[in-house]
């Protein structure tokens, strides 16, 4: 049994790295944003306001980890939704019970998120923080968004980017931050691939091999 540990903010890489991590090493994934998301749009879909705990909370308590859809939570929008609804400690209680079940299943698993490595898998072997400046998050979220034929503003995702790391450090319970004992990678200047087999070297060594 093994749990790696791996955070960073909005459009850092890690869930891309997370996945290909999960399937070197056989092991389940989750992508924690993806639950906040899902809260999130439950209450966007009932037209209920998301700034509301008790209601949030119910969702929240509510949710299938079997029946997360990434492409329908994916959604810009949902994201930041999803970051208000994540300030309430009665939404991040119901959540974390969740991602610790998840994380307990056999051979192991990888959960990337904000606050793994600090608070829901503190014990955890391998903890990574993946991370890059703003201005490269925001300029890698622009070309993946016209790549797929969208239209969107740079300024204008830089301006999210960065609001949403305000929300997302600034909050008081549970806020980003890397755990003690996490390895850095810092990916403005490291593309994917060293990413990858930087943190590939962190688990063989957490494995033993
Ligand atoms: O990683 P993401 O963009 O899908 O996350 C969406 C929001 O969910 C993020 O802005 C903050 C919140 N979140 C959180 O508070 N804790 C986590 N472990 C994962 C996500």
């Amino acid at each position: 049994m093994i749990t790696i540990a791996l955070d960073g903010p909005a459009a850092s890489g890690k869930g891309t790295l997370a996945r290909r991590l999960a399937a070197k090493y056989g092991l389940h994934h989750l992508d924690t944003g993806l639950t906040y998301r899902a809260v999130a749009k439950a209450l966007l879909d009932k037209g209920l306001p998301l700034d509301d705990e008790v209601l949030a909370e119910r969702e929240a308590g509510a949710l299938d980890l079997a029946a997360l859809d990434r492409k329908v939570l994916s959604v810009h929008g949902v994201g930041e939704a999803a970051s208000r609804v994540a300030v309430m400690p009665g939404v991040r209680r119901a959540l974390v019970e969740k991602q610790r079940a998840f994380a307990s299943r056999p051979p192991g698993a990888i959960l990337d998120g904000r606050d793994i490595g600090t608070v829901v898998c503190p014990d955890a072997p391998v903890k990574l923080y993946v991370t890059a400046s703003a201005a490269v998050r925001a300029e890698r979220r622009w070309k993946e968004i016209v790549s797929q034929g969208g239209e969107a503003e740079y300024a204008q995702i830089l301006a999210d980017v960065e609001r949403r790391d305000a929300r997302d450090i600034g909050r008081a319970d549970s806020p980003l931050r890397p755990a003690e004992d996490a390895h850095l990678l810092d990916t403005s200047e490291m593309d994917i691939e060293t990413a990858f087999q930087t943190a590939c070297v962190y688990i063989d060594a957490a494995l033993g091999h």
